[in-house]
Parts: C-alpha cells; structure tokens; sequence
C-alpha cells in the first residue's frame, strides 16, 4: 500500500489534538475529589436559604469572571502593593459581592484530604453560578470542569469589557458579540437579571431622564433614588419577584418597567423585541436558552492543562 492509510491517520491526529486542548470536562473532578460538587452545592443552598439575594451574587461573580480574561477566577484576587486587581473597576467596585462564600468553599475543599490542592476557584465560580440558580427556582445545566486559576488580572479589560447600564442595544449586542454571543444568546443572558438588586446610581438616570418608562414605576423608585444622594440604595431589578429565577424580568420589559437603562434597550421597538415576546410567551424556551447560554459563557477561554495555577486562596496568587 503506497498511501498511508488516511483515516487512521486523522484518527490518530484528533487523538494527539485531543490531549492537549482545552476542552472542559463535567467528569473532571470524579478521582480528585468525587465530593466538590456536593461541597459547593452544600455551601451555596445554606448562603441561599440565608440570603436570597446572594444566589444573584454568585452569578454575577461567574459573569464578570468569565467576561474578563476568560472564566479564570481572575475577577476574585485582590490588589496589593504590587498587584491590581479587577475589583476597583467600575461594573465591579462597590457591588460585587459573594467573595465570602467562595472563601468558605474554597477553605472547605482545602482542608479536605482529597481535595486540596484541586479543584480551582475558576470552576467553584462555574458550580456556585448553577446552583444559585437551581436554588432560585431557575434552570440547572452540566458544568464542565478542568478551569485551572489566572495568575494575573486586568483592570483596563474589567472597565472595557463589561457591559454599562447605560448603554444602548448597539453597544449591549457589541459588548456580547465581542465575547461570540448571539443576540438571541444575548437576551437569554439578560433574563439573569430576573434576580437580585442594582444601586440608585446605576438607574438614577433611567428614572429621572428616560422617556419609554412606566410612569408610576419610575415614581416608586424616585422615594428611595433622589437626584443627589443615596448613590447606594438597592432596588430589585425583578420588581414582581426579586428572588425567583422565571421569566418576570421580560414581562416588566413589556411594561416599560426595566430598571436598568440597559434592560429597557432591549424591548424598545428594535431587533431584539421579537426574542422578549418570545421569552414571555414561552417561559420554557427562556430556561433552555438560558442554560445553554450559561454553558457558552463558562466555556469563555479557559485556562486548561498545565497553564494558570490552582490557587490555596482565592484572593490572592500562590507565594
Ligand atoms: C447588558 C448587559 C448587562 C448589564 C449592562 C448589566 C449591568 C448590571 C448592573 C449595573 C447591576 C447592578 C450592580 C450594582 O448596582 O451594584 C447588575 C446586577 C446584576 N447582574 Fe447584570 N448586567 C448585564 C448582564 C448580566 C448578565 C449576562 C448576568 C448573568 C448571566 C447578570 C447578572 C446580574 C445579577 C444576578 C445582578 C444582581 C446582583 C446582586 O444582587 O448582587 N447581568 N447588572
Ligand atoms: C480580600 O478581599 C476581600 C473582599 O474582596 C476581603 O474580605 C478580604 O479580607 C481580603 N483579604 C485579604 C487577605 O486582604
Ligand atoms: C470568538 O470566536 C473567534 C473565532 O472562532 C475566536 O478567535 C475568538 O477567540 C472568540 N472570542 C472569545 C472571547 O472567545
Ligand atoms: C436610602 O435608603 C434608606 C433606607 O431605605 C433611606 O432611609 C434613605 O432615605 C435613602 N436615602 C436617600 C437619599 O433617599
Ligand atoms: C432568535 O429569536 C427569534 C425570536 O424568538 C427567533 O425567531 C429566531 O429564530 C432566533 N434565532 C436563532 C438563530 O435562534
């Protein structure tokens, strides 16, 4: 036979491809510490059960990981003397919340006698962003795991990439096309706000100069948001029903009673409008879309193999 055998030869190469690349896997952790998934799921129910709120928190923490140098925990390290972190940047300053808990898990696999040393505060952030969600009554999806830990961090990407509340649908279709989100995906990946609280400095503007706005629902906001003052007061981004992962945050859309400038964008007579109806009329396709778009999302360029580190603390790089 003169040819090599063409087939083998694929074969052979996808098996070589194989081993080296970075794909995730839900199957990771099954010999190096077969209990992670009901340690995580464990700490998050009971900070749950504690605080609704907190299920919002967490998978928040996981976006603006994942947004921001790829699902690397990058978002969890502080700044030091010599080191800047990401949580001085404005999405993040302020607001992020929920670090405590992935300490406590992260303390609890340490001190586990197989899992220390394991498992990566990267995919901690992927576990506690699905399980807060199953905890609020939202969909659950499969994690894939094998997200090793960033050693570095990237405040100009945390500012540039993250997406403002200001923004109109143009920028918000950008900012999630420039990490390969569809604008279906993108909508999907919205409906996160159907949980969890935003300050008055975030929607200040929306209550005060936006035109498309539900009269009495700006009015109700006005209490608690005045012009000057109270920068930090929470309201619910899902007015109807804060800690309930369903489809409520796109029928307030519909109402003209998004909170956020942004959450408006997306029902306001453009491209998008079709994908809310959707959303409303078939609150199913919403959980699967979700799902599905979360999965892309922890897939975001993830550190795999031998690259990166799997960190002792989540907050800072290994000594
Ligand atoms: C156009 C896109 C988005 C914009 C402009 C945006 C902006 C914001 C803002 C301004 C807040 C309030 C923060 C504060 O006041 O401290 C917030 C909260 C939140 N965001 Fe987004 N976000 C977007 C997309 C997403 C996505 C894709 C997710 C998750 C998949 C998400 C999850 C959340 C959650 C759960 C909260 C509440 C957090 C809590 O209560 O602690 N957001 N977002
Ligand atoms: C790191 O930051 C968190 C909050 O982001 C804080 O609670 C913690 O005390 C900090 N840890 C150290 C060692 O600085
Ligand atoms: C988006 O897809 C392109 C083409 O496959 C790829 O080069 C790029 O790295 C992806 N971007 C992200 C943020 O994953
Ligand atoms: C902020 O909220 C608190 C508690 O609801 C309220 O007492 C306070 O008046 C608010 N601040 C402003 C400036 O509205
Ligand atoms: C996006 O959503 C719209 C409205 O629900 C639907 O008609 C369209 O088929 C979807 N596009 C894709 C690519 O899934």
């Amino acid at each position: 036979m003169s040819f090599p055998n063409v087939k083998l030869c694929f074969w052979l190469f996808s098996c070589l491809v194989g081993i080296a690349s970075a794909e995730l896997d839900p199957n990771y952790y099954a010999l190096k510490c077969p209990s992670v998934l009901t340690i995580v799921k464990g700490e998050v129910t009971t900070a749950v059960l504690k605080e609704p709120r907190m299920g919002a928190s967490l998978l928040r923490l996981h976006f603006h990981d994942c947004f921001v140098q790829g699902c690397d925990a990058s978002v969890l390290l502080n700044d030091t003397d010599t080191f800047t972190g990401e949580k001085t940047a404005f999405p993040n300053a302020n607001s992020l919340r929920g670090f405590d808990v992935i300490d406590k898990i992260k303390s609890k696999l340490e001190s586990d006698i197989i899992c220390a040393g394991k498992v990566s505060c990267a995919d901690i952030l992927a576990i506690a962003a699905r399980d807060s969600v199953v905890a609020l009554g939202g969909p659950t999806w499969t994690v894939g795991l094998g997200r090793r830990d960033s050693t570095t961090a990237s405040l100009s990407a945390a500012n540039s990439d993250l997406p403002a509340p200001f923004l109109n649908l143009d920028g918000i279709l950008t900012a999630f096309a420039n990490k390969n989100f569809t604008a279906n995906e993108t909508v999907a990946l919205s409906g996160a706000h159907t949980i969890g609280k935003a300050r008055c400095t975030t929607f200040r503007s929306r209550i005060y100069d936006d035109t498309n706005i539900d009269s009495s629902f700006a009015t109700s906001l006005k209490a608690n948001c005045p012009q000057t003052g109270g920068d930090d007061n929470l309201s619910q981004l899902d007015a109807t029903s804060e800690n309930l992962f369903d489809n409520a945050y796109f029928k307030n859309l519909e109402k003209e009673s998004g909170l956020l400038h942004s959450d408006q964008e997306l029902f306001n007579g453009g491209s998008t409008d079709s994908i809310v109806q959707t959303y409303i009329d078939y609150p199913s396709k919403f959980m699967t879309d979700f799902a599905n778009a979360m999965v892309k999302m922890g897939n975001l360029s993830p550190l795999t193999g031998n690259e990166g580190q799997i960190r002792t603390k989540c907050y800072q790089v290994n000594q």
